[in-house]
């Protein structure tokens, strides 16, 4: 008999609709490789996802199309919250969007971390109830990160006695464990959601929604296997450490893939030249364009960098930003492109000012430039101090953009350094988020590209790597299938 799997999805973001950073790439893209999964690997398991996100105001303003599904009440502490519940239009992606009054007018994440976190828990609490609404009985909870881990406090609460729910099991995934969420010992009253009691997890943290998660998932996993080892040491625990390290049986990592057609430079249209492994020799046209657009002198022999993301203290660009002023001595130019925190913005504002004729600073999220750049830089600097999967290392890989980086996380897990793969290297890793560590790993990188040949080698070993969600969403459904025979 054909066997069903219902998954609850319940995330902050999933693109096409909502995507502020990593996470809104992972659901928009996880759930559909499931759904899509060879029936040989699923042992012809009929996987039925929902994923369930908020209703944010962007989504609102950019009237997305949608059709009502469910109307219902939440229950809180100061009454029942009316709840609608909407399913998006237009997209392959089974997505449901929640939309009740702690959710409306809050931004997708708000500054004010207690609107935030009584945003976070109410769509978490409401997530649940809009499965037993629609009588469709969940056999995984799967959330993701502090947004949602109010769900999976809720679900052990409730199961031993809600039949609805007796048979769910819970996965909590952790994208970023420093984002704990607020300490509002009032919100989670206010929705009747436990503390966590473990006594490994610091009294001052039994609050937080990132702790209430962890203690009560059935299983816990990060997004890459080095992130997962990482957080049991005291350098990336962030205080649940001792937690983790007690709780290490329950405690997993699946890399992250990515949709490898949504990034392929022989189709992307942003392009000003198309290229392929095949036509390597047409990269060039987008390095020459690249600078041109950017007002850089158009030399071919001067390596590109390039740097794209996030400005928060987690990327390191400012480690980058101090090792090229050390670095007068050698021939490089960079763009930098990204926004965030005001101190990095500024620095690498004042790299730009100190070296005006090779280094092009633009604050702002511009994602054909960032195709632009993958295409057309030679090397990618991502510095990050930590980094539990990271994206931006693989689509320029695919690109042919060499990543130079710090080896954490995911980052360890999808590039190879010459000094650990001398025949099949594909980028320059570095050991310490450090200031000459990383100018060391720089300077290798120039070092290398000396050898125009080889440079090309490395480039297409790099662009043929396959970093699809194939094999990672088999993962998730081989731990899924776990977790629901674990009684
Ligand atoms: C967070 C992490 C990043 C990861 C992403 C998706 O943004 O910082 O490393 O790739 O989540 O899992």
């Amino acid at each position: 008999m054909r066997q069903k799997m219902n998954i609850l999805f319940v995330i902050s973001e999933a693109e096409p609709l909502i995507k502020v950073g990593g996470l809104g790439d992972v659901g928009g893209t996880l759930p559909l490789a499931l759904i899509n999964l060879p029936e040989d690997l699923t042992e012809q398991t009929e996987i039925d996802i929902k994923v369930v996100i908020p209703y944010h105001d962007h989504i609102k303003q950019k009237q997305w199309p949608v059709e009502p599904v469910a109307s219902f009440q939440v229950l809180s502490r100061n009454g029942f919250i009316k709840t609608d519940v909407f399913r998006a239009l237009n997209t392959d992606l089974p997505v449901f969007l929640v939309d009740g009054e702690p959710i409306r007018n809050t931004g997708t994440y708000n500054n004010n971390t207690y609107i935030d976190t009584k945003k976070y828990t109410y769509f978490s609490v409401a997530a649940l109830a809009f499965c037993r609404t629609i009588k469709w009985k969940p056999d995984i909870l799967h959330a993701h990160d502090w947004h949602t881990a109010a769900a999976i406090q809720k679900l052990s609460q409730i199961r031993s006695y809600d039949t609805f729910f007796s048979h769910t099991k819970s996965l909590f995934t952790i994208h970023n464990l420093p984002y704990s969420g607020g300490n509002h010992p009032d919100i989670l009253y206010l929705f009747d959601i436990h503390q966590a009691f473990d006594p490994e997890i610091p009294d001052f943290m039994r609050n937080l929604p990132m702790a209430i998660g962890l203690d009560a998932a059935d299983h816990i996993n990060t997004v890459s296997k080095t992130y997962a080892e990482e957080i049991l040491t005291d350098g990336f625990g962030n205080g649940y450490q001792n937690y983790l390290r007690s709780h290490s049986e329950k405690v997993s990592g699946i890399i992250n893939g990515i949709m490898m057609d949504q990034w392929n430079p022989s189709a992307e249209k942003v392009l000003y030249k198309n290229y392929s492994v095949d036509t390597l020799s047409d990269r060039i046209e987008n390095k020459r364009m690249l600078q041109q657009e950017m007002w850089l002198s158009q030399k071919d022999q001067t390596i590109l960098f390039v740097m794209v993301g996030r400005m928060t203290y987690q990327k390191g660009f400012d480690l980058c930003v101090q090792a090229l002023r050390q670095m007068r001595d050698q021939d490089w130019q960079i763009i930098i492109l990204g926004t965030g925190e005001d101190s990095i913005q500024k620095a690498c504002l004042s790299l730009s000012n100190e070296f005006p004729d090779r280094v092009r600073t633009e604050l702002r999220y511009d994602e054909p430039l960032s195709r632009r750049m993958y295409a057309g830089g030679d090397v990618l600097l991502m510095p990050s101090r930590y980094e539990p999967c990271g994206i931006a290392q693989m689509i320029s890989m695919l690109y042919g953009c060499i990543p130079v980086a710090c080896s954490t996380g995911g980052l360890k897990d999808t590039i190879k350094d010459p000094f650990d793969h001398p025949t099949d290297y594909t980028g320059f890793l570095f050991s310490n988020p450090d200031v000459s560590a990383a100018e060391w790993a720089i300077r290798r990188s120039i070092a290398y590209y000396q050898d125009q040949q080889n440079w090309s080698q490395i480039q297409i070993r790099a662009m043929k790597q396959d970093f699809s969600w194939r094999n990672s969403a088999k993962e998730y459904f081989d731990l899924y299938k776990s977790l629901q025979i674990c009684e």
